[in-house]
Parts: structure tokens; sequence; C-alpha cells
């Protein structure tokens, strides 16, 4: 299962990056108007943070088919290898899908609300479908459910296309959908942070160093004897 970071600043890109195992950053238009600079500025500062090698996922702005197509072409151009580019599941986005891909464009289908737009989605040919769990379950239905219900679809169809679910607000949505294996999650850093954040695991540490201190002297480790 990828992780990947939905956000777009960079001090906390890299201090993510500095602590978690991580595949990747995932951005929208609305994450990009939050950090206040050219979004095709920072989407290139965000490419070289994290290299070439770790996955950016970055959305068109364009509901006609045509403009869809050519914003990705473009997007592509710019920001290289491993990189995605999210297509609003529905309507035209769909065709725009089926042709990119065809093109050898890596899509991530985004806004799924339904399991139905899902197959669709993943029927064109995308890479990743992002159901958003937290909007889901803001909106009276089970985000997860949903969720579960398109790894069914998957599997069921044997589709190339995985899950990449979007949209958290706690660690027990996260615990549910890394139990089930699906394909990557995005996460903002709070969500990220408070995967592990346990006051018993900091205990446990500071127990260990101390009790170490109690062999050679406070503070010794094995830096000071190696
Ligand atoms: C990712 O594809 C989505 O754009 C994003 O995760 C939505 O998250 P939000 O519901 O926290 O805005």
């Amino acid at each position: 299962m990828k992780l990947l970071i939905d956000d777009a600043n960079l001090d906390a890109i890299k201090d993510i990056v500095s602590l978690y195992p991580v595949d990747g950053v995932t951005t929208n238009p609305t994450i990009l108007s939050k950090a206040g600079e050219n979004p095709k500025d920072r989407l290139l500062k965000i490419r070289d943070l994290i290299g070439s090698d770790l996955d950016l996922h970055c959305q068109v702005v364009a509901s006609k088919k045509e403009e869809i197509i050519a914003q990705a072409r473009k997007l592509v151009k710019l920001l290289g290898a491993n990189t995605y580019i999210k297509i609003p599941a529905s309507g035209e986005g769909f065709k725009a899908i089926e042709e990119l891909t065809k093109e050898g464009i890596k899509i991530t289908a985004t806004g799924i609300y339904s399991p139905l737009q899902a197959f669709l989605a993943a029927k064109a040919g995308a890479k990743y479908l992002a159901p958003y769990v937290n909007r889901i379950d803001n909106l009276g239905y089970d985000g997860l459910a949903v969720t579960r219900k398109i790894q069914n679809i998957l599997e069921a169809n044997d589709f190339e296309a995985q899950i990449l679910a979007a949209s958290f607000k706690n660690s027990n949505q996260v615990l549910d959908l890394a139990e089930r294996g699906v394909g990557a999650l995005t996460l903002s850093p709070d969500v990220f942070k408070g995967l592990v954040n346990d006051r018993n695991v900091d205990f446990a540490i500071k127990t260990f160093e101390d009790d170490f201190g109690r062999i050679l002297g406070e503070g010794q480790t094995f830096s000071d004897i190696l």
C-alpha cells in the first residue's frame, strides 16, 4: 500500500517525508490555493523537493474533455515521470481518461462519492480511483463502506485500477483501509502525525534511554561506546 501526503505546503511535506515512509504527494486546486503561490511554480517546487522517483498527483481545472486532455498533456510534460493527472470522475472526465490512458498518461480519477463512479473510471482506464472517505461520511453515508465496495468491484472485474483513498479526518478511517489493503491512501500532515500519537510510546522510549543510562552514566548511549 502506498502512502501519500495530501498537501502543498513545502515545510509540511519536508517534515512528513523526513519522519514517515512516504510514496508521494497529492494536490488539488483547493490545496494549491492555500499555498499562496503561482500553482505552476509550487508544483515544480514540490517535484524538486520529493525528487523524480516519488509520485506527484496534480488535478486539471477543466470540465470539457478537450481542455482536460490539453491540460493533462502539459502537466505531465511539466512535472515529468511518476506524475498522475487527477481528473474528476464524471461526464466528460470518463472520455478524457480513456483517451489519455491510450497515450500512456497515468490518471487518478478523483471526486469519487459512489461505487459506480469508480466502476466507470476503472473501465475507462484510470490507474487510481480516489473515493473521498470523510466527505462521504459528512453526507450521512459510509465512506469506508463505499471504499470497500469499490475494492470488491475492482477484484470482481479484475481491473488494473487501484484505490487511492482520500479525505481522511482520523486514524480509525485509516486503520480500516490499511486492514483491507487498498492500493494507496493520501493523508493530510495532521492525520499523518495522528497515526502514532501515543504518550505510552513516548514513555516507553524514555524509559529505555533512562535504563541504558544507568549502565554507563546518564545520557550515555551506544554512540558513546561503539
Ligand atoms: C484528494 O484527492 C482530495 O482532493 C482530498 O483528499 C480531499 O480532502 P478533503 O475532504 O480533506 O478536502
